[in-house]
């Protein structure tokens, strides 16, 4: 994987995220994989990559998402930069579901730690995890099957997925605003609003845009080409302009935040042929304590 030799990143993190990684097991399992032949079943013809994303760097890493070395490190490096712990953060998406899902989009999926955590906590619910990056995409799927699991993983962009109007229950999305701009964040929220019921619900988790805005230092660190467009803006004010209402956004930790909307139930629903969900207050056991989180699985 090529790597900027003069980034933070680089300077000072990845020294001490080798200290902590087993770089021999990660090559073992990085070489075990026919990479372009495995990502190639996910690999659409029609998927036209956006420029925002070929164009830029994340995290330090050339190529940002379109090749291996980002699928075989993306987990290892995570599981350190979200404080207090990598599942709490996750589990604090799955705590705040307030519907009953039966059909689940994750968009932006990557490697699939939030996806799995999704399956997990409705395993009836057909559940789809959606990405631009096929390489990710081989890495999720080997993480479901050591996890049991069954997810659809589809090569795609969340902008604009293809998939039916509205036809899922629960859309998430977590980690990924951060890396768009400002305008295809809010593209995605318009496009969450299309694919879901009326009553349904979308959940965005991300970094704390109050606390980005205070610590300047922690964009610099995480060398994300948007990071400072999204400190700068404000999740809530775009699902509100996507036309979600009962929006709120609840902190995790200091470094997180989570912010979740309801698609209204508008009173023409009532009278079409439209699919429309009357979520009443239900208690869900989202509690996950004691289950392996899917987002740790060991390399072969
Ligand atoms: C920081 S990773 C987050 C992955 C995962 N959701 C998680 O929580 O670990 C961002 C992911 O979003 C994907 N991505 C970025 N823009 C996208 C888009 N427009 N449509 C679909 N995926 C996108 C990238 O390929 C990458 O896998």
């Amino acid at each position: 994987m090529a790597v900027r030799q003069d980034t933070i990143w680089e300077r000072f993190l990845s020294p001490v995220a080798r200290l902590l990684i087993d770089e021999d097991s990660l090559r073992r399992y990085s070489e075990s994989v026919d990479w372009e032949k495995e990502s190639d079943r996910f690999r659409r013809a029609d998927v036209v990559i956006p420029a925002y994303y070929s164009n830029q760097n994340f995290h330090g890493i050339q190529g940002g998402y379109l090749n291996s070395g980002a699928a075989v490190t993306y987990d290892p490096i995570t599981q350190y930069v979200l404080p207090p712990n990598e599942t709490v953060v996750r589990q604090a998406l799955v705590d705040a579901i307030k519907v009953q899902p039966r059909r689940i989009l994750d968009l932006g999926c990557g490697t699939g730690s939030t996806t799995l955590m999704l399956k997990q906590a409705f395993p009836e619910a057909e559940v789809i995890g959606l990405d631009l990056s096929p390489y990710m995409l081989v890495r999720a799927q080997h993480k479901a099957q050591s996890a049991g699991l069954e997810v659809n993983w589809r090569h795609g962009d969340a902008e604009q997925t293809k998939f039916k109007s509205d036809s899922f229950d629960l859309v998430t999305a977590s980690l990924l605003f951060h890396e768009t701009p400002t305008d295809v964040s809010q593209a995605i929220l318009r496009e969450s609003f299309r694919l879901l019921v009326a009553g349904g619900q979308v959940l965005i988790l991300d970094g704390n845009q109050k606390t980005l805005r205070q610590l300047e230092w922690l964009n610099d660190i995480f060398e994300e080409p948007y990071i400072r467009e999204y400190a700068t803006g404000s999740v809530d004010a775009s699902m509100g302009t996507a036309g979600f209402a009962a929006v709120q956004t609840q902190d995790v930790w200091w470094i997180n935040q989570v912010t979740s909307g309801i698609k209204p139930i508008l009173t023409e629903d009532l009278h079409t042929q439209r699919t429309v969900r009357h979520y009443t207050p239900i208690p869900i056991d989202n509690n996950l304590q004691g289950l392996p989180s899917p987002a740790f699985d060991t390399m072969p």
